[in-house]
């Protein structure tokens, strides 16, 4: 399994100590399980041991030669970062639309005139299984030299059953051969097909009766995801296909209350999904069911960010006691980013939450909301070896010097992929 990873006097080591559990909520968001001069002992894969460097140093003092030893002296420790919303696999790029909205076209007014999802669903049905892999391949190197470890990735830009599988299966591949782990997500209902445009209810029928079906039998994901918003699917149409994604085995996810408040967030604790995303225009009760269910709030400052719209109320969500995780919603039309960190800092300036709470979100409170909670998102013995290192002194800092890449190792499954912000090797199949 190759050398074992020792990093060794972390200014701070960030632990998380205690919260595989359950997310953490309110304060409980706060409590980082800092160890100054911090160390971790990563062998096989997995963590063998963290704590004070002294302690560890003498604990492991005779094998210390055999190890790879990696100095975080001055440098912030934290888990690998979990993003756990993207749409990780498509083909090509919208950089037109972008130019469109900043001169007025409104999101929906261009995917409604057949442009936006419609127009990445087209490229990806045209782009080969390679072509895919490879574009999604590089991205996923983008992820790693931002501190991700894990990404949750969405199918739906097919909205067929061919094209649904393609992206599934190399979701799948990808999580076979690239370091990072990917987790995957049936998200068939991402929007209506133009074909159904007259009779949506016709393509809800086709992906209970056929689609979710096929992709449980070929165990192609985990997760079942539909954006439920005014002019897509209807909070019952995506009670149907949630529902019916559990009898299958699939856990709901829901892209809810986005662009106009449609009881998304209602829709998520009834359903009992394990994560609701998006929330910019979640209605009061809604959030308070999903913080008496549990339910996973996940935002997405660079989504509202990108489309110039008011972010999603993070604070009062936390103030509440929804668990709140945060993710980049990796996309070519509203978050063409791959920075978690960046979203982190967003997160703080436009959402309110603090520099300690971004950091719960997109390490344990994330890997919640896509069931991991149990293997990654803490620096914990037994879980992954998936570390993050920053050259930064301190975990506020990370946040006040915003704008700059401040990642210096990734160890992944115990292995150094990142070393002084770079890939170690060439992570390439060419
Ligand atoms: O999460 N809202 C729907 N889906 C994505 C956007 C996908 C796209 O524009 O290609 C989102 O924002
Ligand atoms: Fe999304």
């Amino acid at each position: 399994m190759g050398k074992a990873v020792f990093i060794r006097n972390a200014a701070q080591l960030i632990t998380l100590k205690g919260s595989s559990t359950a997310p953490l909520v309110k304060e409980g968001m706060s409590e980082l399980g800092i160890i100054k001069n911090g160390s971790v002992w990563v062998e096989d894969g997995i963590i063998q041991a963290v704590g004070k460097d002294e302690v560890l140093f003498e604990k492991f003092a005779v094998r210390i030669e055999q190890a790879e030893v990696v100095d975080a002296t001055g440098k912030l420790v934290t888990p690998g970062l979990v993003d756990p919303h993207t749409h990780l696999v498509f083909a090509g790029s919208r950089e037109t639309e972008f130019n469109m909205r900043l001169k007025g076209a409104t999101y929906m007014e261009i995917m409604n005139a057949g442009g936006g999802i419609h127009a990445t669903t087209k490229r990806t049905k045209l782009a080969t299984h390679d072509e895919l892999f490879q574009e999604s391949f590089e991205r996923l190197n983008q992820f790693l030299l931002h501190g991700v470890t894990t990404v949750e990735a969405k199918s739906g830009y097919g909205m067929e059953w061919e094209t649904e599988r393609k992206q599934l299966e190399v979701a799948k591949q990808l999580n076979e051969l690239h370091p990072i782990d990917v987790v995957s997500t049936f998200m068939g209902a991402h929007a209506v097909p133009k074909e159904y445009k007259d009779n949506p209810d016709d393509f809800v029928k086709l992906l209970v009766k056929e689609i979710i079906p096929k992709v449980s039998e070929l165990r192609l994901a985990e997760f079942n995801d539909v954006f439920c918003e005014k002019g897509v699917f209807t909070p019952e149409q995506a009670r149907t296909i949630l529902e019916t994604g559990k009898v299958y085995g699939l856990t709901a996810k829901i892209h809810a209350d986005e662009i106009e408040p449609f009881e998304g967030a209602e829709l998520a604790a009834k359903v009992g999904a394990i994560s609701a995303d998006h929330l910019l225009k979640a209605s009061e009760k809604g959030l308070r069911a999903m913080a008496e269910k549990g339910v996973v709030g996940v935002l997405l400052p660079g989504t509202a960010y990108f489309l110039m719209a008011e972010s999603a109320n993070g604070r009062h969500m936390v103030d509440l006691g929804v668990p709140v995780a945060l993710s980049t919603d990796c996309n070519p039309g509203s978050s063409p980013t791959v920075s978690l960190p960046f979203m982190m800092n967003l997160a703080c300036l436009k959402m309110g939450l603090t520099p300690a709470e971004v950091i719960t979100a997109a390490t344990i409170n994330a890997a919640h909301a896509i069931g991991r909670a149990s293997i990654i998102g803490s620096l914990e013995e037994r879980k992954k070896g998936d570390v993050t290192i920053f050259n930064v002194e301190n975990y506020m800092k990370l946040q006040y010097l915003y704008g700059v890449n401040h990642i210096d190792t990734v160890i992944k499954n115990g292995r150094v992929v990142v070393k002084g912000g770079r890939l170690v090797e060439k992570l390439s199949l060419s």
